[in-house]
């Protein structure tokens, strides 16, 4: 069985390199998540309350997903990153793990924010990854950190 390192990254690239490094460590493969429209440096500005990641927020609006993973059966185990948003994962990450099934894998969640620490955020993504065993779950600041 095979390693996956899913992420979403969309602010700094903080996220986007953590993750490629554990998968080069790992030699498993990665898979970025994107969403359909991609993000715009005024779509995340938090401070504004009409911007996107706000609207997304409060509406718990599903975030259409570019693109699917290829061969998801073989995966056994799923890294799975991004930045904290609002103390819990992006609305485009849920969107993203409710579009598979998780039976029998094993996720391992790694996750990137400015100071909060990890706090409810696997525990909120649970609904979303049924069937699945979250097995770890940290908030890292580098690849070390995860492996
Ligand atoms: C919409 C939005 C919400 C955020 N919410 C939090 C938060 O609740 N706590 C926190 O510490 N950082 C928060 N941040 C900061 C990001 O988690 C942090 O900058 C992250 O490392 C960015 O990773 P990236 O560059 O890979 O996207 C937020 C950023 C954005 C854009």
């Amino acid at each position: 069985m095979k390693t996956l390192v899913a992420y979403f990254s969309a602010e700094t690239g903080k996220t986007r390199k953590i993750a490629e490094e554990i998968a080069e460590k790992l030699s498993a493969d990665i898979h970025e998540i994107k969403p359909e429209e991609p993000y715009t440096a005024a779509d995340l500005k938090w401070m504004n309350p009409l911007a996107r990641c706000n609207r997304e927020k409060i509406g718990k609006k599903d975030v259409s997903v570019a693109d699917r993973v290829q061969n998801w059966d073989e995966y056994d185990t799923v890294y799975l990153g991004f930045p904290i948003w609002y103390y819990a994962a992006p609305n485009v990450v849920n969107t993203f793990c409710k579009n598979y099934d998780w039976a029998g894998k094993t996720i391992r969640i790694f996750a990137t924010s400015g100071s909060s620490g990890i706090g409810k955020t696997a525990e909120k993504l649970e609904p979303y990854v049924k069937g699945g065993k979250i097995e770890d779950a940290k908030r890292v600041t580098s690849a070390a950190e995860v492996l």
